[in-house]
């Protein structure tokens, strides 16, 4: 039935309608926060592109974590600063390395009132800043497992509750499966990176993580932004591997991405919104072009309402806040 019967601003008219025919709702428990430890105490090097967010010693990242609790998100998505590299990212796998000491710290201070979601990839503890062991100038993907299974175990021994590796590699969630299956953490669940795209959206990451490529780029391993039946096959191998969880990253220009998945899968997915959708709508916040707060929640909105299950985001804690005051 068409106008003038039909007439859809009927239900636009007033706050209480439209809430009432909202199709999609945010919650704090969808919502994780990434942070980035480093070596050291009473340390906070403010990160430039990412406003509000640091590099932060163990100490000062409880003091976070608290904060961050307080707004009610209940996770947060770990990544390391190490004190030294290597050539092939042994670094990541040692009992004391930086992540595994901030993991100890945070269950003795939180216990099970955070979620621990431990980032495994090679690149922040690499020398040359790629994710995995050169050979013959690329990263050689079978080597590179060996690590990456070393790393998810280490970072399960130290109390991980959630695996998520974001390397790329073909056969990681299997290889990771079956080591922490061999070592008594069958119950940890696997977050897999699945549609990771070669991203110009990870710049501010890479200043934040000290992780960026000293040569070449990440195009042998992580995805062409062109493709998408590409990304199906991708999380359909990851989920035959093991994968309980699958992500899609970057988030804002892969909407299509999240929805395709969410179309064909029944497993739960993680968007990823990524350091330089922060970036950007930090700055033009900063600069009075948008209504930082307004774009901040549409876009977090968007992400849930193409499919996401849980989103990863640098505004997490400020999206938790606004939640809790009431008429969103
Ligand atoms: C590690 C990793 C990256 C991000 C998350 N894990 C960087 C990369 O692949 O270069 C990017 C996160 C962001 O930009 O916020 N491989």
């Amino acid at each position: 039935m068409a106008f003038p019967v039909t007439r859809l601003r009927r239900l636009r008219k007033n706050t209480i309608l439209r809430g009432m025919i909202s199709e999609t709702s945010l919650s704090a428990d969808d919502l994780i926060m990434p942070l980035f430890v480093c070596p050291g105490s009473k340390v906070n090097n403010p990160i430039l592109s990412m406003p509000g967010n640091s590099q932060l010693s163990i100490d000062l990242l409880l003091d976070e974590c608290a904060k961050i609790m307080a707004t009610g998100v209940k996770s947060v998505l770990l990544f390391g600063i190490p004190e030294h590299k290597d050539e092939h990212g042994h670094v990541a796998c040692e009992h004391n390395g930086i992540v595994q000491k901030a993991i100890r710290a945070i269950k003795e201070r939180f216990g099970d009132e955070l979620l621990i979601v431990a980032d495994v990839c090679n690149c922040e503890y690499t020398t040359h800043g790629h994710c995995g062991t050169i050979v013959d100038g690329d990263v050689d993907n079978d080597l590179t497992l060996e690590t990456l299974a070393s790393q998810s175990l280490s970072l399960a021994q130290a109390g991980a509750d959630v695996i998520a590796p974001s390397d790329m590699m073909d056969g990681r969630v299997k290889k990771i499966r079956e080591m922490l299956d061999a070592n008594g953490f069958s119950q940890t669940p696997i977050m897999a990176y699945s549609a990771k795209y070669a991203s110009g959206f990870y710049g501010p990451f890479r200043e934040a993580a000290e992780s960026a490529p000293k040569f070449g780029d990440r195009r042998s391993y992580q995805m062409n932004p062109a493709n998408s039946d590409e990304a199906m096959r991708e999380i359909a191998l990851d989920i035959e591997e093991g994968a309980d969880m699958v992500m899609v990253k970057p988030a804002l220009s892969y909407l299509d991405i999240i929805r395709r998945c969410k179309d064909t899968f029944n497993i739960p997915i993680a968007a990823y919104s990524v350091s330089g959708e922060f970036a950007m709508i930090k700055a033009a916040g900063a600069n009075g072009w948008i209504d930082e707060e307004r774009i901040m929640m549409e876009v977090v909105l968007s992400i849930k309402r193409a499919g996401a299950d849980i989103i990863i985001t640098y505004f997490a804690k400020e999206i938790a806040a606004i939640l809790n005051t009431p008429r969103h």
